[in-house]
């Protein structure tokens, strides 16, 4: 399962990509607003900073206006995915930049229907929101596993992203039922490393390593 950041935070992006574990980024109209920064300048900086694609997200919703944005996006560096809303210009645009070579990403997507389109519409990666239907007691998990299979009976390409991810539960369930990739914030990623047995267990070796005096260097 590959591993891409939700967030326009430099410096939470550079922790974990200095780690290894970031195999992308992906942002969006809040995310740049949270991080006060104006949308060209930092995802020109985060694309040089990860090696993966970082997706940057277009605020026309008219296609021929998405398109013309997707492709200044698209300038800014090899790495980046034009992401676009799964409305019917959403698509349109997906199809006309996919066609050029560019990278797509569809987010916004709620329903398996939704992401068959996104797939015949040439769409690299697809954001079905896990964390906004839970919040409206539907079940995001349920989603992921019925694009699996979907995508898996006609042997689609696109990569299912899970994307509104908010617990360490989502990740280890998603990468059970095979979504390609996950996004999560910094917090939710580097939750993944805690459990309060290795805490406590830690707690004891140290306890013990001093008792008997245990010196490596
Ligand atoms: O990648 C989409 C994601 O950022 C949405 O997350 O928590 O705002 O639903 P959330």
């Amino acid at each position: 399962m590959k591993f891409f950041v939700d967030t326009a935070d430099i410096a939470a992006i550079s922790e974990l990509n200095d780690l290894g574990i970031v195999d992308g980024v992906t942002t969006n109209p809040s995310l740049i607003k949270k991080s006060g920064r104006d949308i060209l300048e930092v995802t020109k900086e985060i694309a040089a900073l990860v090696d993966g694609p970082v997706s940057a997200e277009v605020v026309a919703t008219e296609a021929s206006a998405m398109i013309a944005e997707g492709r200044k996006l698209a300038a800014i560096a090899d790495n980046i995915a034009i992401k676009l809303p799964l409305t019917w210009d959403g698509l349109k645009a997906c199809k006309a930049l996919s066609t050029e070579g560019h990278m797509i990403n569809v987010t916004l997507c709620f329903s398996a229907n939704q992401a068959l389109l996104a797939a015949k519409a040439g769409a690299t990666f697809i954001s079905p929101f896990i964390g906004r239907l839970d919040d409206i007691n539907l079940d995001g998990m349920e989603l992921i596993a019925d694009i699996r299979e979907i995508y898996d009976n006609y042997g689609f390409e696109t990569q299912i992203l899970a994307a509104s991810i908010r617990t360490v539960n989502h990740v280890s369930d998603a990468a059970k039922i095979g979504a390609d990739v996950m996004t999560a914030p910094p917090e939710v990623i580097k939750k993944l490393a805690q459990h309060p047995l290795t805490d406590a267990g830690l707690a004891q070796f140290l306890k013990d390593a001093e008792s008997a005096g245990i010196k490596i260097v």
